[in-house]
């Protein structure tokens, strides 16, 4: 059991440490949760805990703490419809506003065990074509240390592979390990795993093409979502795209962006355009280019200042009036 007065003190330091928003009746998830770092470190009971995170030795202990709150639950192309999203609308529009040789920035700020970034490199891989040779970066952060080691492995079991990973991208990607699958390496070699805390500053990231942040601004409290919408918005190309988990939405929560038209999940900067610049790309994957296929990306190189947009696309941004209002965005835990 959990005193009320050390639940109190559990709840102050993973808000303040991580921006998780526990309710006031979660005590049951702390007791499943920390039961293994008490374990671990040889701590009886939580008055023990939380005295030795008073202490002045906290740091490796409040580490895993907040490591072990962290809620990684993930597959590959959850929800499939931002991936098809990404492929047959965000993709074709952004490469085609860039200039040949620019490469193309991609951050997925939450990206717990890999299945994310893994997702959106096999898309890559599948439309190189559209990207016309374009070097692509995906960064890709979390907060937690032991979901980003097994993302940086690649190593999936089988039920894992079964969830949301069609067959032919598991032949065409993944190499069999006794009774697990491993990423190949050249889709691995594809992104840059680093830790991120996203209550911290991540202005020195550079800017970015494509965010996607999705299923972890449900753990926060209203205004740490405001806050950390907002500084990802400061992120974006002016013409960016921001994907959200289908339980998160940007209304209410911030003025820098809104909503797309006509895409769930996906959200702007205010005022930009939706990419109706690009209509052709919106009836039909375009056709395909004798363009070399996506390069690879090894390191994580400074990021190149995007240019300025020209004035004529300026003058056609449009706003449109949103379709599509997720619903406002509960805490998981009910809060
Ligand atoms: C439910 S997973 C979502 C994974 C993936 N984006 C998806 O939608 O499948 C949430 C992830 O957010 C991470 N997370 C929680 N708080 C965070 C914070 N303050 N900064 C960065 N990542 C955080 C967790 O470690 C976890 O891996």
């Amino acid at each position: 059991m959990i005193a009320l007065a050390d639940y109190e003190f559990f709840r102050r330091l993973l808000k303040g440490r991580s921006g998780l928003a526990l309710p006031d009746d979660k005590q049951y998830l702390l007791e499943s949760r920390l039961t293994p770092v008490m374990d671990q470190f040889g701590i009886q009971g939580f008055a023990q805990l939380a005295q030795r995170l008073r202490g002045p030795d906290a740091r490796e202990i409040e580490d895993a703490v907040v490591d072990a709150m962290t809620t990684n639950e993930t597959f590959f192309f959850r929800d499939r419809s931002p991936f098809e999203t990404f492929t047959s609308f965000v993709l074709p529009s952004i490469a085609r506003a860039r200039p040949a040789g620019q490469p193309l920035r991609i951050w997925c700020a939450a990206a717990s065990t890999g299945q994310e970034p893994y997702s959106l490199a096999m898309c890559l891989r599948e439309n190189a074509a559209i990207i016309g040779g374009r070097k692509v970066e995906i960064l890709a952060t979390d907060i937690s240390h032991v979901a980003l080691e097994r993302a940086k492995a690649g190593i999936y079991s089988q039920f894992e592979v079964q969830r949301g990973l069609p067959i032919q991208h598991l032949l065409k990607y993944f190499t069999k390990s006794g009774d697990q699958w491993q990423v190949n390496a050249d889709i691995r070699a594809m992104i840059t795993y680093r830790y991120l805390n996203l209550l911290d500053s991540f202005v020195s990231l550079g800017r970015f093409d494509i965010v996607f942040c999705r299923n972890v601004l449900i753990y926060f409290d209203p205004p740490t979502k405001s806050d950390v919408l907002e500084r990802i918005s400061k992120l974006m190309a002016p013409d960016g795209h921001l994907f959200l988990g289908g339980a998160e939405t940007v209304v209410g929560l911030t003025d820098c962006l809104r909503p797309n038209g006509d895409y769930r999940g996906l959200y702007h900067l205010k005022g930009s355009t939706d990419g109706a610049d690009a209509p052709a790309y919106r009836i039909a994957a375009p056709a395909p280019s004798p363009a070399p296929p996506a390069q690879p990306t090894a390191a994580f190189p400074p990021p190149q200042p995007h240019p300025a947009r020209p004035a004529d696309a300026q003058a056609r941004q449009t706003h449109r009036p949103p379709r599509y209002f997720p619903p406002r965005g509960a805490n998981e835990f009910g809060g």
